[in-house]
């Protein structure tokens, strides 16, 4: 079945092809290897993780008009072409449903280790040195201002308003980035997210300073 993941990897390049920079085909190399070094320490079905690490941003809702079906029904009917068994595919699809579950009040509907790796895989990459780029590159191609003293962050959004917002980039760390390392499923991805966070909080730091002309 390795043919079905070079399959797989052929077709999200060329899916991803015009994708905005931080969720381009690099991304899913990146979530990819992110997801088979922590599956090594798991008891999981590796082809279910692959394939879900792989088409997980298919058809990201932020770039479909808020239209949170056309990945899934993509992978679906992707998956359906190259003959996968149905119970695969299911698996695939609950896990690109859940991935993105931002916790809060919303009750989440599946669980497996599966889906647990490949969320700890696509956070990692939302941290440190990348998760900084990622950000300010998707607060650049919104057109946001980097940071406005006078915008604090809300932590209170809810999902529609978090997609709407037009708050400065830097909010962004406290609204979400911040939060992640203590929202790992995994032991893997536990350890490595705290390394990433601490030089996140470095990277703050300095920003302040830099802002103050302190440095
Ligand atoms: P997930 O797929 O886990 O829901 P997203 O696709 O929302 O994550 O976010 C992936 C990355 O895109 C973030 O880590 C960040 O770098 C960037 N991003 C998403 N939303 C924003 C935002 N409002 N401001 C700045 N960057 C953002
Ligand atoms: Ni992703």
């Amino acid at each position: 079945m390795n043919n079905l993941i070079d399959i797989t990897k052929t077709f999200v390049k060329a899916q991803l092809a015009q994708a905005e920079g931080g969720h381009d085909w690099f991304h899913i190399e990146r979530v990819y290897n992110n997801a088979m070094l922590i599956a090594k320490g798991e008891a999981c079905n590796l082809e279910v993780v692959q394939l879900g690490a792989l088409l997980h941003d298919i058809a990201d809702s932020k770039f479909h008009d808020g239209d949170e079906t056309v990945g899934p029904s993509m992978a679906w009917q992707f998956l359906a072409a190259q003959n996968v068994p149905e119970e695969t595919i299911i698996h695939v699809v609950n896990i690109i449903e859940n991935i993105s579950f931002k916790g809060g009040n919303h009750e989440m509907k599946f669980h497996s280790i599966e889906l647990d790796i490949v969320q700890d895989a696509d956070r990692l990459d939302a941290l440190g040195a990348i998760g900084i780029a990622r950000t300010f590159n998707y607060g650049g191609f919104k057109n946001r201002a980097l940071y406005d003293p006078s915008i604090p962050p809300n932590l209170n959004m809810t999902k529609e308003e978090y997609k709407a917002t037009t708050a400065p980039t830097l909010n962004h760390f406290y609204e979400k980035l911040l939060l992640l390392k203590d929202r790992m499923n995994t032991p893997t991805g536990k350890t490595i997210a705290e390394g990433r966070h601490q030089y996140m909080v470095d990277f703050l730091e300095q920003f302040y300073a830099e802002w103050e002309g302190e440095k």
